[in-house]
């Protein structure tokens, strides 16, 4: 393919390079002129293990140039990249005009370009969910005068390089995402990956620009909490590399997909328990950590956000389907649903709770204090099956993942309305009828 590369930083070089050596022309645009001037003499403008060597051959067989003229570039090719920056406002908020720029500058060499094969714009840069379609595309279509997904395609493909390994990483990435505004242009870019081992996943723009900010986020989490645990094993006088390294092997709940599906808060005689516990210890001993003591207050927001959600439409006749902590368990202790309704009785409403497994005259030992001493009636709110409470409620609150409980949602009346905590349907929500709690 012909492929124009818009900004020759960190990972527009690195492109450039790598689809060069793939068999690909490649003209590499950066307004410093600095930059251009190092490609077109075979030299790589960022310091990068293999870069240099890549950028030098690649001139040499003549697949890479720079050039700062825009138009020129988008004239000369069917594909083009965009890598420019996007740093952060002194506020934290993304700082778009490097995008716009280049949108404005592509859009208007859009309008004159006259060859007969689509051109696809990729954006590369990582950018915010709905930056593609609420500015790249409206920037696009208004200097070009044509239509996106018509006239000219329109990708996010985020990039996962890290600098240091940044070829390695090109060729060899954890995933390769392609956001697509229309299937088309997707499968065309698609091909540019066919080489490369990796999942490919094409899905929608918004999808494909969130991922990177998750992924992100979720590498930044886990270095600040693996430092904190560094921080407790330290004071303790553990080993914090050997502990993690035991961590590390549980492939089951540890690193695993396990627990990384949005939901309700957490609950149980374990998770709540062993987190003060450990926090408190860490205070002891004169630490800070500022990420293990936050776990606690966002899993308290969690519960007020249900109840927000529960309280909004003004109903008072409630039926809660699932108490106990999770599906499939009696353990009433800590649960987050347990706190919902007795928020709920506090705030005067007529609640119907049904969880098949729990039984209050077999409950025993600390099971039986922790909700006694909590809601002491709570036999009288109890009722024997999920009819009951759909005959009763005016909002039905789904507590937990009981498959008893997949039919709910089409067994509901006209007026009646779901709060879903446990994701029982695929329903959208916001219809007034359905609310998920973070879906
Ligand atoms: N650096 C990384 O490791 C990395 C990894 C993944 C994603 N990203 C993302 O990729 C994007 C680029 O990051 P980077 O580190 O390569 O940035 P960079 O600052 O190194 O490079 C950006 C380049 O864009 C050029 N540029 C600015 N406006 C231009 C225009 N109108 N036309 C052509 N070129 C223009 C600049 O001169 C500069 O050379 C950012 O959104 C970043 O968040 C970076």
């Amino acid at each position: 393919m012909k492929i124009s590369v818009f900004g020759l930083g960190y990972v527009g070089t690195v492109s450039a390079g790598c689809f060069a050596q793939d068999g690909h022309e490649v003209i590499g645009v950066d307004p410093v002129g600095t930059k251009v001037d190092l490609i077109n003499s075979g030299h790589s403008p960022i310091i990068e293990g293999e870069i240099d060597a890549i950028v030098a051959a690649m001139v040499q067989a003549g697949r890479l140039r720079a050039t700062d003229d825009h138009a020129e570039a988008i004239r000369e090719t069917e594909l083009s990249f965009v890598c420019v920056g996007t740093p952060s406002q002194a506020n934290g908020n993304l700082d778009l005009r490097y995008i716009r720029r280049i949108c404005e500058q592509i859009g208007g060499a859009l309008k004159h370009r006259t060859a007969t094969a689509k051109h696809t714009v990729v954006i590369r840069s990582t950018i915010l969910p709905g930056t593609m379609r609420e500015i790249v595309v409206p920037i696009l279509e208004e200097s070009s005068g044509k239509k996106a997904g018509v006239d000219f395609g329109v990708c996010h493909n985020p990039e996962f390089l890290r600098e240091g390994s940044a070829v390695k990483d090109f060729r060899c990435p954890p995933k390769t995402i392609i956001g697509e505004l229309n299937r088309a242009d997707g499968a065309r870019l698609a091909t540019l990956y066919e080489k490369i081992e990796a999942p490919l996943i094409r899905t929608d723009l918004e999808i494909a620009e969130m991922v990177k900010y998750v992924d992100n986020s979720w590498h930044a989490l886990k270095i600040g909490f693996a430092n904190e645990i560094g921080n407790i094993c330290k004071s303790l006088g553990l080993d914090a590399h050997e502990v993690m390294k035991i961590f590390c092997k549980d492939q089951k709940l540890n690193i695993s997909p396990a627990y990384l599906l949005p939901g309700f808060a957490f609950g149980g005689s374990c998770l709540p328990k062993d987190l003060r516990a450990l926090a408190y210890k860490a205070k002891l001993n004169d630490l800070v950590l500022p990420i293990m003591n936050a776990i606690l207050p966002s899993n308290e927001m969690q519960v007020a956000r249900g109840l927000g959600l529960i309280m909004q439409n003004g109903h008072r006749k409630i039926g809660v389907l699932g108490f106990s902590f999770k599906a499939g368990t009696d353990d009433l202790r800590e649960s987050p649903v347990i706190e919902v309704i007795e928020r709920l009785i506090g705030k005067g409403c007529d609640v119907r709770v049904y969880d098949k497994n729990v039984k209050i005259a077999s409950l025993l030992g600390a099971n039986r204090d922790f909700i006694l001493n909590h809601i002491p009636h709570i036999s009288k709110l109890m009722v024997e099956d999920i009819d009951a409470v759909l005959d009763h409620a005016q909002t039905v609150v789904v507590g937990n993942q009981d498959p008893d409980f997949r039919t709910v949602p089409d067994r509901l009346r006209k007026e009646q309305r779901l709060v879903d905590f446990a994701r029982i349907t695929n329903r959208k929500s916001g219809d007034g009828k359905y609310d998920g709690i973070c879906w």
